[in-house]
């Protein structure tokens, strides 16, 4: 894709944070915008703010009927981004069992549910673009980052997969690896994030990782390639290093 100019394009986590942010670059770059969320109000008025031609499509990432729907309903469409997630700190989740089941539904079941409901559309189109939002806090297991993490490594590993399988159907696969990124989700952390960015210069980022060759958009560069150091460390130095990251028991 040469430039997001009249593109179709459907954001799925769009009623805050990356996704919100991404919604108004993509449409001020003259994209057309789908954004969705289960927020209905927060929608509709991100929708109207965006100006002419941009659609508010609530749905629940985890019902794969409502994908489904939602999908047939484009008449044409270039690109879906899949942003939805719910997250909570490590403390709250390892006492809360039914949260971490839905936060499997959401995170990845919600990505699976996508990828079953737009690749027929695309495959129908003969093209098609699929974005998946992963993490660098998927690269590798660090401690007190589990489950979410889990559900994060997950959806990069499948978008690797799905590169491969559906390149020869012209469907474009790529993933997205923010480091931390100031929204309602990192909000909820209590321990220091380095190179913290605002939602804007993430959502710019990934803007030019659109239209860009290549398979991985990640930001900003300074943290995101310290952790594709770590990513590399054969396991048992990964381990001495984690060791470190420790609380006392
Ligand atoms: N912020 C960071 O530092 C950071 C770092 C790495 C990766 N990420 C990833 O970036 C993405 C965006 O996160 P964010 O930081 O912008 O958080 P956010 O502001 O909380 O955005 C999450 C979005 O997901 C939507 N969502 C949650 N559950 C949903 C469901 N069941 N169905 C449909 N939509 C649902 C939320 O809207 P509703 O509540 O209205 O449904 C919201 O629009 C996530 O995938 C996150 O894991 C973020």
């Amino acid at each position: 894709m040469d430039s997001v100019k009249n593109k179709n394009i459907w954001i799925i986590g769009a009623s805050s944070g990356i996704g919100e942010a991404l919604a108004r670059e993509l449409a001020a770059q003259g994209a057309k915008i789908t954004i969705s969320a289960r927020s209905e109000d927060k929608l509709k008025a991100i929708a109207d703010s965006l100006g002419e031609g941009h659609t508010a499509l609530p749905l629940d990432a985890s019902n794969p009927d409502m994908l489904i729907n939602a999908a047939n309903s484009f008449k044409d469409l270039d690109t879906v981004i899949f942003l939805a997630a719910i997250y909570a700190p490590h403390s709250k989740e390892t006492k809360d069992i039914d949260f971490i089941h839905k936060m499997l539904d959401v995170n990845i079941g919600g990505v699976f549910n996508t990828v079953n409901a737009v690749q027929p559309v695309f495959e129908k189109q003969g093209k098609g673009q699929i974005i998946l939002c992963g993490s660098v806090a998927g690269y590798r297991g660090l401690p007190y980052g589990q489950p979410y993490c889990a559900t994060k490594a997950a959806i990069h590993n499948y978008a690797e997969s799905l590169k491969i399988e559906l390149e020869p159907k012209n469907i474009d696969v790529k993933v997205i690896s923010p480091g931390f990124v100031k929204t309602q989700l990192t909000d909820k952390n209590e321990f220091p994030m380095p190179m913290i960015i605002e939602t804007d210069e993430a959502a710019k980022a990934i803007a030019k990782g659109i239209t860009g060759n290549q398979f991985e958009i990640h930001f900003p560069k300074k943290f995101t390639y310290i952790m594709k150091l770590i990513k590399i460390l054969p396991t048992p130095l990964f381990f001495a290093l984690s060791r470190k990251m420790r609380k006392a028991q």
